[in-house]
């Protein structure tokens, strides 16, 4: 069977976002968004500039999508009101910096 190129096309945009799960992020933004809502509470836990959070030993999370859940989860705490694309940018940047899980 042959598919017409316009449904062949179609699934392009897929076969992109199924690469990068979180899509294009505005990463400098993200950075903004989790210095104001998500550093004190860390701070208070584990001091210095909070970050121990993400690289202690021991660390809860294994691939992107626990990552994702932890900062919808921790973001439910602080009714920052952030819609679910700004939860997707800061999950993305955390990755960059701390994670680096590639799935
Ligand atoms: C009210 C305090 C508090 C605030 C505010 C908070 N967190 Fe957390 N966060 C925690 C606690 C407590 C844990 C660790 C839970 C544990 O160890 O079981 C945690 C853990 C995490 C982890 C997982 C760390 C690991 O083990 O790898 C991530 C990621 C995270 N927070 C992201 C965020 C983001 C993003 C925000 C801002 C929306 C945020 N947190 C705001 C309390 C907070």
């Amino acid at each position: 069977m042959r598919l017409p190129l316009v449904a062949l096309l179609s699934l392009l945009p897929l076969a992109a976002h199924a690469e990068e799960p979180w899509g294009k992020v505005d990463l400098q933004a993200a950075k903004a968004l989790h210095d104001k809502a998500c550093l004190s509470c860390h701070v208070r836990m584990y001091g210095g500039d909070g970050s121990k959070m993400y690289t202690r030993d021991g660390r809860m999370l294994s691939n992107r999508l626990e990552l994702l859940q932890r900062v919808a989860a921790c973001n439910a705490q602080v009714n920052s009101g952030w819609f679910p694309e700004e939860e997707g940018a800061v999950a993305a940047w955390l990755n960059q910096h701390y994670y680096h899980f590639d799935k």
